[in-house]
């Protein structure tokens, strides 16, 4: 099997003043492409560290993390902008949907960046990542005139619609009820499962557990559990990580 994202002995120490946090503490994880998983564990354990290197966002302290075989540990800053615009689709707890413009426009701009709006065989997957998350109908409408489970649904399709390579989601649904709670996190099922989207989610939501193939859970900035492992034993990884 390929591998898609490799991350080896990755350490990132905060210096807040003349304290150094630790937030991750040699951290080693592989991800094929296709895969869908969840990162579990209590608040401040490193999740957040963990996807932002992951997804290029800052630079380990040490250690090595490969995406498509390139290791972007290494990168300048200018470099790892562009890799990150390219690879990555990010989804966070806030939409972050720019406010004077429709849902359309949000997308839009997002392949605009990216450069995929020029590209005529993208704008068929953009179809489908509407139809997909059924917010066809919505994309006319600013973002105050939708609900937050819609709003995260067109910050997902701007995410989804530059074909990354990995989405990172952290905690997408930590601003909504249960019921668009469901709705989203079945979405990014389905968005795995249809168009082999891999996908890494950050959640407190143990009901996550019966929809992905795996339960990574961290405590003090390691990872202590790793699961691809049946479904009853993934839910009491995602029971006990979600306490
Ligand atoms: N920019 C930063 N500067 C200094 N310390 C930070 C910074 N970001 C995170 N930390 C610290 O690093 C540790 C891990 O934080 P992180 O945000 O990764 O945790 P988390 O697992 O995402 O927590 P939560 O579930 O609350 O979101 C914590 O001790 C936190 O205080
Ligand atoms: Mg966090």
């Amino acid at each position: 099997m390929s591998v898609l994202l490799e991350v080896v002995d990755v350490v990132k120490t905060y210096t807040v003043g003349t304290v150094a946090v630790e937030a991750l503490r040699g951290v080693n994880l592989s991800v094929e492409p296709g895969e869908m998983a969840a990162v579990m564990g209590p608040s401040g354990c490193g999740k957040s560290s963990l996807m932002h290197v992951l997804g290029a966002m800052t630079r380990p302290t040490s250690g090595r993390v490969l995406i498509d075989g390139v290791n972007v540990a290494e990168m300048g800053d200018g470099a790892r902008t562009a890799f990150r615009r390219d690879k990555v689709g990010f989804v966070f707890q806030k939409f972050n949907l720019l406010p004077t413009l429709t849902a359309r426009a949000n997308v839009e701009l997002a392949r605009r960046i990216h450069g995929s709006h020029r590209d005529p065989e993208a704008d068929g997957r953009v179809e489908q990542v509407l139809d997909l998350l059924r917010i066809r109908d919505l994309m006319g409408r600013r973002p105050v005139e939708l609900s937050g489970g819609e709003q995260q649904r067109v910050a997902i399709a701007r995410a989804v619609v530059k074909h990354p390579a990995l989405i990172l989601a952290d905690e997408p649904t930590g601003n909504l009820d249960s019921k668009n709670s469901e709705i989203v996190l079945n979405m990014f099922r389905e968005l795995n499962r249809r168009m082999a989207q891999t996908i890494i989610i950050v959640t407190h939501n143990p009901d996550l557990a019966s929809l992905v193939d795996r339960v990574i859970e961290m405590m003090d900035g390691r990872i202590v559990r790793d699961g691809r492992s049946a479904p009853a034993e993934i839910a009491e990884s995602a029971r006990r990580a979600g306490q």
